[in-house]
């Protein structure tokens, strides 16, 4: 991991220098680029995707990149950076976008062997031993359940905290929602809310996890492609994939899951090509991940918080995605921009709509709020740039990362019953609870 940036910084620079060195199977002269050689091989020849910086001083600019099939990963002043295929460059190009480098995705990923040193995150079968255990150390709290298929058939499993409901239960108790890897190689967005689970389950003594607990009904999803995830890890090296695996009509792999959600399907910022990284899908749910959390969401109606975790860049995101306009309800408004606030100051995190970003429609969090009026933010999680690790910022960072979104969580879980209160600060997790009535030493 502590070589990443360096070899980022030696392959960019080199890659740089020559337009592309191309595959040959021979070692070269220095030694990151030997190693990258090794495990170059596995993804050179079959993915013809490019790292691409764009002159962007606005976002006007990164709205053209992202609606000309660009996914958008990394917003800098001047600058937007993100990966495009060539026919996604070619019509950034033919947009009139100014392209400042471009870098396949063998220059700049090859040399990163590092899946053998990211040990610690969770693949598909680690991640349902990991819930069972959990489950197994606190069966009055913990169940675990399947909320549908992936498109290969794999369980998309759920776990579940709350005393006196197991499993599918219905429950009236307010309920928050905790969701990881819509995009496949965010591989940091599982780890996250499975550690805050095991938290609360850890630390169920606790006089206010116990009031949560006993008070809220708490879900997680910590990987809704797990497909995806799969085919990212393949054979020990990273493949930077973003979408499911779905076949399109066209022979390519993929449909981005984010784009794929009902509210405002098929507007701007989502591909209607299907090669692309930010491809929509055929139609609004048509991938059985986002349906099985659509079915998931729609026999919950006690849900009234949502995190959807993603990587990277730092931010905290809350609706409108898929337009410039505000959410309608200035109330509702008011809240999420207090919970972001208060939840950024947290973090350290930047909170903002996601439009400021760019538009794209067909998020999670746009339908969870447009069609069901939950509080859904999304969470950009570290690093804040590619050169510091982009998607693959290595084991180092797990426990840090999870340190500073544990605080946000429980924040969010004790304002499930009603985040209109977050306005007044009312949160015993709060920087600043506004209220001391319910005892000052309950810690
Ligand atoms: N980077 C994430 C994605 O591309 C978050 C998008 C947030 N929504 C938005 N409309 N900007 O899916
Ligand atoms: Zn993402």
């Amino acid at each position: 991991m502590k070589s990443l940036a360096a070899a980022l910084v030696l392959l960019a620079a080199s890659a740089f220098a020559l337009p592309d060195p191309g595959f040959d199977g021979k070692p070269e002269k220095t030694a990151p680029v030997v190693q990258a050689k090794a495990s170059a091989a596995a993804i050179s020849e079959v993915d013809s995707r490019v790292w691409v910086e764009i002159e962007a001083p606005g976002k006007a600019e990164r709205q053209t990149a992202v609606d000309a099939g660009i996914s958008i990963e990394e917003v800098k002043p001047g600058m937007a950076a993100g990966f495009a295929t060539p026919q996604a460059l070619e019509r950034a190009k033919a947009a009139g976008l100014k392209i400042r480098t471009t870098v396949t995705l063998r220059q700049r990923f090859g040399a990163l062997d590092f899946p053998e040193k990211d040990a610690v995150y969770h693949n598909y079968k680690e991640l349902e031993a990991d819930m069972r255990s959990l489950a197994a150390r606190a069966p009055d709290l913990v169940s675990i359940f399947s909320i549908g298929k992936s498109t290969l058939g794999k369980d998309l499993w759920a776990v579940r905290l709350t005393r006196g409901a197991k499993g599918t239960k219905p429950s009236k108790k307010p309920g928050i929602v905790f969701m990881g890897t819509h995009h496949a190689r965010e591989h940091l967005s599982t780890e996250v809310p499975l550690l805050i689970a095991k938290h609360l389950v850890d630390n169920r003594a606790d006089m206010e996890i116990a009031r949560l607990l006993e008070t809220r009904d708490v879900y997680f999803i910590p990987m809704v492609n797990p497909d995806g995830v799969e085919y990212d890890i393949e054979g020990g090296k990273y493949h930077m994939h973003r979408k499911n695996m779905a076949k399109n009509a066209d022979g390519s792999t993929g449909v981005d899951l984010n784009r794929n959600y009902a509210w405002g399907w098929g507007g701007g910022g989502a591909s209607p090509n299907p090669g692309d990284d930010t491809y929509r899908g055929p139609s609004a749910f048509s991938e059985p991940e986002s349906r099985a959390v659509k079915a998931f969401v729609e026999a919950r109606p006690n849900l009234k918080v949502m995190i959807s975790y993603h990587t990277f860049s730092e931010l905290i995101l809350y609706p409108w995605g898929g337009s410039d306009e505000q959410i309608p309800d200035a109330k509702a408004l008011a809240a999420f921009k207090a919970m972001a606030g208060e939840m950024a100051k947290m973090t350290g995190y930047t909170p903002e709509q996601s439009s400021d970003l760019y538009i794209a429609t067909g998020d999670t969090c746009d339908w969870a709020w447009g069609a069901k009026g939950i509080f859904a933010f999304t969470f950009e999680l570290t690093p804040k740039s590619m050169w510091d690790g982009g998607f693959y910022p290595g084991a180092g960072v797990v426990s840090r990362v999870f340190q500073a979104n544990i605080r946000p969580a429980l924040y969010l879980i004790d304002l499930s019953d009603d985040p209109l209160r977050a306005v007044k600060g009312a949160s015993v997790f709060a920087s600043t609870p506004a209220s001391k009535s319910s005892g000052e030493s309950t810690k």
